[in-house]
């Protein structure tokens, strides 16, 4: 495609300048088809000075989230990654080309979703711009009631690269939400097929939304006080491109040996819950509260009731009391 390699020529160039005529010549291309691509790059968000005599030179690739850019920062090159502007959510898209027969290690990244979903039938707030989303395939031979495991190599992995590029402490409520200063900058959706026969996964996909910024208009009402910003005020190059190679990339490693018991520690270390008081949260029924006394080593949340009782809980939802 004229554009990428355009881009490739760009990019192999650093900060110089390159004349549009060497260019064409190079690739092989019309000038027109040059000016053609520089335009089109310049409308994704690549910032290109163009200087009379001296040529094209690309000064910052700013915050433009791509396959390729993606690519460049991916240790695991075997992955493949497509990237959408919109799509109306990562998992329903992935779960259906699973379903087809995809490989394992597809991944499906959005700018956008219209119809993102959440755990426990909700929707997920998806806007453009200040969110990233972004669903990987995995196909690991265990039995469906180790999934859990997954939905932890996740949220270690988003914890890790988030800490990593903001350079800020993350914390992980039980099960799977990843938190910055008492918010929520991320959840995950982990969604499997069962073989029924044997209880093994046929494939899982795992959905992770992080919110980057703070939206322009700020977070709808009922996301106020509850959702906030990972990455807000953190200027680094293709930011974006960053954050799904760092995550895609540590989940492919974990993902690899989920039982590892460095991936427990690192989701243990950074919990939320544990020693503080909980509400445990059902549908339907009062806020119990309880307190969070352990988490087992298959991610249950071992929690003591009021009443002095205790419970081992391997699913659902709780909140911290404050
Ligand atoms: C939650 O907090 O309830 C889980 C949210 C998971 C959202 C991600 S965004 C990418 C993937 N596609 C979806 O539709 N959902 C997951």
């Amino acid at each position: 495609m004229t554009r990428d390699e355009v881009l490739k020529a760009l990019l192999d160039n650093a900060d110089g300048y390159i004349n549009g005529v060497e260019l064409a010549k190079k690739l092989s291309l019309s000038r027109t088809a040059v000016w053609k691509a520089i335009g089109q790059l310049q409308k994704e968000g690549y910032e290109i000075e163009s200087r009379h005599n001296k040529g094209y030179c690309l000064r910052s690739t700013g915050d433009v989230l791509s396959a390729g850019g993606i690519a460049r920062h991916l240790r695991h090159k075997e992955l493949r990654v497509h990237v959408y502007k919109s799509i109306d959510s990562t998992n329903t898209a992935l779960k259906a080309l699973a379903a087809k027969g995809a490989e394992a290690g597809l991944a499906l990244v959005a700018e956008q979703q219209t119809a993102g979903r959440g755990r426990m039938g909700r929707s997920f707030y998806s806007p453009a711009e200040s969110g990233l989303y972004l669903s990987l395939l995995l196909r690991p031979t265990i039995p469906a009631a180790q999934a859990v495991r997954l939905t932890a190599c996740a949220a270690v992995a988003v914890a890790e690269t988030i800490e990593e590029l903001s350079g800020r402490e993350t914390a992980i409520k039980w099960v799977n939400d990843v938190f910055m200063d008492g918010h929520k900058v991320c959840g995950i959706l982990t969604e499997a097929s069962v073989d029924c026969e044997s209880g093994l996964l046929h494939y899982a996909v795992v959905g992770i939304g992080v919110n980057l910024r703070r939206p322009a208009g700020g977070f709808p009402e009922e996301l106020r006080g509850v959702a906030g910003a990972a990455l807000d005020g953190v200027k680094v190059q293709e930011l974006r491109c960053r954050l799904a190679a760092g995550i895609l990339d540590r989940l492919t490693d974990y993902a690899e040996n989920p039982a590892d018991p460095a991936i427990f520690d690192g989701y243990r270390r950074r919990s939320l819950v544990l020693g503080r008081e909980i509400n445990i949260l059902a549908p339907g029924r009062d806020p119990e509260p309880a307190v969070a006394e352990d988490l087992a080593d298959d991610y249950s949340l071992l929690v003591r009731l009021s009443d002095g009782s205790t419970r081992r809980l391997s699913s659902g939802e709780v909140s911290v009391r404050i």
